[in-house]
């Protein structure tokens, strides 16, 4: 089987199980829990196909979740066999059709399906040729059909399974079942994660460790060109057709099932904002505990340092690599992962590439990682997700320990991994005994970080709220800050785009007289963060803005003797008093409390933006 390593992928989000007879879940039960777990990933479509007594129940649509668990029939559904599927839309718009599961001909195979066959078209063509009717837009109802095929030929399922995989090319994460082997699920991996949950009297295969977590924490992660099935009481594992041993595999996780629920909470968005005191205190006993001794060796040896992420993960890379530089003079460049191809040639043997990836699954990224070991670069992973792809791929890995975020917009994973970046720099400047920084201070700051985060999220929920009301009545906004404050400014503005569909941009505050000053006209809201550091440069550019009638909100600490502020701003979110690196980590908090309550004036579900996914897998 060829089994490329790079192929492009969908957002869509996979869920199956086996039990047996004995087992006292029921069902519908774990099928709309696991559904709504992965709703995050996509959710424009979704559909579950049940094997009970001989038959093949199918239910789908387009829609949210909450459209098939609440369909007439599915609290009595009774399968010991069953898979589900959330889609996020590549081949075929969302429509009832388009949706997965998939069935062939006969509708006795149903198949559920993230990532993407390139070579669908090909194989279409020849299933069509040979008289098999096809119902979706999709690239994976070919692989229903392929199975169909080859059971025609006289294969058995499993063996029919295996060649329709083989005949793929791309990404795929797979579970079938088929009502010939109907206490079976059949699944394949490649590119696209995959991970089976070990139960007792069930067992489940999933993309999505938090779909399953509530029955189980133990789990295989599925590698590369792995195929195999479980039944309620067994799993089998091969790879190029030869068995795997999973018992060295098993590992146990640390998830709680009660860590992913809302807690109370609206949104998981406005929980994963609150919870940031926990997530940082987490991730900084989890960074004192780490063996960061090999890391801080290849970093002070390294010719040039590249941070690489995505999204939020960048902005969070573009402050590390300013950190790099200001405070111990390095070579640094922080880049989107997707314009890695940038620098590559540049890329030297001995560079260090840090990939920085809530999810550790972010194609662009791991793309990037995998270009940047060819080159020689040493590669390390700071991720959220330890058993991730690019954790598992990278040199190094260093683990946050921020919960997992299930709100598609990135809040607490953005300050910890700013806190994750800082605390290499405070090691790094100790490891190669920089007299220009006092490490132990630095680390001291980050150290109450939490505590800052907490004294934040209380003061300035009302005034958010406030700012909230201005801003959701308005089309843009500009979010303004120098050197630190720029990739703070741009993750504020990322968040309102994002949940508020409010078009905002971030600019280096003294690059704003340089056109985007072209847009103010009376009330156009611009809002200035002022960290404490370098902020006089900031005051002219705060009198040329309201000079034009621009509505000034200014992030600063209460205790700030600047004239520009208490005279120019309409609004002041007045943070507390805190060293440079705690202000570094937390200055961001207001920012997503205004995109989180601006979203929330206007009607929208902050959880769910349009058009987005928590994990993009696409290229
Ligand atoms: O999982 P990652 O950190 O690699 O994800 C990167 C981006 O896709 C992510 O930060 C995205 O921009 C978020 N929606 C931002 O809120």
């Amino acid at each position: 089987m060829v089994v490329p390593r790079i192929g492009k992928q969908s957002l869509c989000g996979i869920i199956g199980f086996a039990k047996s007879s004995k087992a006292s879940l029921r069902c519908p039960e774990i099928l709309r829990d696991g559904l709504r777990r992965l709703e995050y990933r996509g959710y424009d479509s979704a559909g579950i196909a049940v094997l009970s007594q001989g038959l093949l129940t199918i239910v789908k649509d387009v829609g949210s979740v909450e459209k098939i668990i609440e369909s007439p029939g599915f609290s009595m559904l009774d399968g010991g066999v069953a898979i589900g599927h959330t889609r996020w839309a590549t081949h075929g718009k969302p429509s009832k059709d388009n949706a997965h599961p998939h069935t062939d001909c006969r509708k006795r195979i149903a198949v559920v399906h993230n990532g993407i066959i390139e070579n669908y078209m090909d194989l279409k063509r020849l299933l069509l040729e040979e008289g098999h009717v096809f119902t979706s837009e999709t690239d994976t109802e070919v692989i229903a059909h392929l199975i169909e095929h080859f059971k025609s030929l006289g294969e058995k399922s499993f063996e029919a399974f295996k060649k329709a995989v083989s005949m793929l090319r791309g990404s795929y994460a797979l579970a079938v079942i088929d009502v010939d082997e109907p206490d079976k699920i059949f699944f394949a991996r490649n590119v696209s994660p995959l991970l089976i949950g070990l139960g007792s009297g069930v067992n489940f295969v999933s993309s999505d460790l938090a779909s399953f977590v509530k029955y189980t924490n133990r789990v295989v992660v599925l590698m590369d060109g792995e195929l195999g099935y479980i039944s309620a009481s067994d799993v089998h594992l091969e790879l190029g057709g030869k068995p795997v041993d999973i018992s060295s595999r098993i590992r146990v996780v640390e998830l709680d099932a009660q860590s992913i629920e809302k807690g109370g909470f609206h949104h998981y968005m406005a929980k994963e904002i609150f919870e940031q005191p926990y997530a940082l205190a987490q991730t900084f006993s989890a960074l004192q505990t780490q063996n960061l001794s090999e890391v801080l060796k290849i970093l002070a040896e390294a010719r040039r340092v590249y941070i690489v992420g995505a999204g939020t993960s960048y902005h969070a890379s573009l402050l590390g690599a300013i950190a790099f530089k200001r405070f111990l003079g390095l070579e640094a460049e922080a880049l989107i992962s997707s314009e890695f191809k940038v620098v590559s040639r540049a890329i030297k043997w001995g560079d260090v590439v840090i990939g920085v990836s809530q999810s550790g699954e972010t194609i662009d990224t791991l793309l990037a990682l995998r270009e940047a070991r060819e080159k020689g670069a040493k590669t390390v992973a700071l991720v959220n997700n330890p058993f991730s792809t690019i954790a598992r791929e990278s040199d190094y890995v260093i683990s946050m320990r921020a919960g997992p975020e299930i709100a598609v917009a990135a809040t607490k994973t953005f300050t910890t991994q700013v806190l994750t970046l800082l605390y290499i720099v405070a090691r790094l400047a100790e490891f190669i005994g920089s007299i220009d920084v006092d490490y132990r201070a630095l680390i001291q700051g980050l150290k109450i970080s939490h505590e800052v985060a907490q004294n934040i999220l209380k003061a300035s929920v009302e005034i958010c709220k406030a700012i909230a009301t201005e801003l959701a009545r308005k089309q843009s906004a500009y979010y303004l800050g120098r050197v630190f404050g720029v990739p703070i400014a741009m993750e504020g503005a990322l968040k309102l785009k994002e949940i508020a569909y409010i078009h905002a941009e971030a600019y280096p505050a003294g690059e704003s007289k340089h056109g985007p000053i072209a847009l103010i006209e009376n009330g156009f809201p611009v809002i200035f963060i002022y960290l404490g550091f370098l902020d006089e440069l900031l005051e002219s550019n705060v009198e040329e803005m309201k000079a034009r009638g621009a509505y000034i909100i200014t992030v600063a600490q209460g205790d700030t003797t600047l004239s520009s502020i208490a005279r120019y701003s309409n609004t002041i979110i007045k943070m507390p008093k805190a060293p440079l690196e705690a202000r570094l980590v937390t200055y961001a908090i207001p920012l997503q409390l205004i995109a989180y309550y601006t979203s929330i004036m206007k009607g929208l579900d902050p959880d769910k933006p349009r058009n987005l996914a928590k994990t993009v897998t696409v290229i």
